[in-house]
């Protein structure tokens, strides 16, 4: 019986469900400059979260916390309930195995073709047989969108198509949460739009929560459940879409039309 139905006592009393990101009170500083200034965030599970901010904002040093790849100074960072930032090694690497990751970077092996690429966090983390690998490998790149270019260099790919090998080595492990860092970057309007789709595409095939983190607003829109404005190091906004777009807020009004940004609190 749900809480709130007739019989339960008239007690609504189903508690909300426990995000599967909570960030609460995350500070950090480099060489003396407050970067995150006390970040509190929520992502509940199955969601597809979208940080903006503008450039040097914070974004890629926020999303490297959330995948422990950065230590806080104050702060926490709680996945299913778990704190990230005080948790055993041992134990911070099962919850990292959570994750995967597009870096904003790309950051595929370029001595090794596509396959090797994809299969290389199959092979170091699983003991899957070669025939298992190379099942995977073809499931990740047909759900990306890339046929027949197993054994092509990545250095030889389009910007798009690298994008997508990076997101198809990001999802071989069937991670429960999938960090983007700016997965636009570089590439053309076109591309672009169709790097979003296939993100869209992931979030529906997949049981995943998605946290993006982008500059470019037209993206943030076609791929987001909800959008948080990340600015002098705090999140001064969160709201869906739709929302978002008619916030009175004068920097997000500014940061939506693409004008000019005043100088941030260095
Ligand atoms: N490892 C580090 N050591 C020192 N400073 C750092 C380090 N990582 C990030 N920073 C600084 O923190 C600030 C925020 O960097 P970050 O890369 O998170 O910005 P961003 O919002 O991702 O920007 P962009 O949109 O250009 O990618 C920058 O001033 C950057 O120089
Ligand atoms: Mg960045």
């Amino acid at each position: 019986m749900a809480a709130g139905e007739p019989g339960d006592g008239g007690m609504a009393t189903a508690a909300p469900a426990r995000p599967k990101i909570a960030v609460i009170d995350l500070w950090k500083s480099f060489a003396g400059r407050e970067v995150l200034r006390g970040i509190n965030l929520e992502v509940p599970a199955g969601e597809s979260f979208v940080i903006v901010g503008g450039s040097g904002a914070g974004k890629s040093v926020l999303l490297k916390h959330l995948i422990g790849l950065i230590a806080p100074e104050r702060g926490h960072v709680i996945i299913d309930g778990e704190d990230l930032t005080s948790c055993e090694p041992a134990h911070c690497l099962a919850i990292r195995r959570k994750f995967g990751m597009s870096f904003q970077e790309g950051a595929l092996f370029d001595s090794m073709t596509v396959f090797e690429n994809i299969a290389f966090p199959l092979r170091r983390h699983t003991r899957s047989s070669e025939a298992e690998v190379a099942a995977r490998v073809r499931e990740c790149l047909a759900l990306v969108h890339l046929d027949k270019i197993e054994n092509k260099a990545t250095s030889d790919l389009s910007g798009g198509m690298r994008r997508r090998v990076g997101f198809a080595r990001a999802i071989a492990l069937q991670p429960e949460i999938l960090l983007f860092d700016e997965p636009d970057t570089g590439l053309d309007p076109i591309t672009s739009a169709v790097i979003d789709a296939v993100i869209v595409e992931m979030r529906e095939q997949l049981d995943v929560t998605m946290v993006t983190i982008t500059h470019n607003m037209q993206s943030a829109f076609r791929i987001a459940d909800r959008i948080a404005m990340l600015r002098n190091g705090q999140i001064t906004a969160v709201a869906q879409p739709d929302v978002f777009r008619s916030l009175a807020d004068p920097y997000i009004q500014k940061f939506l039309a693409g004008e000019p940004l005043e100088e941030e609190v260095a």
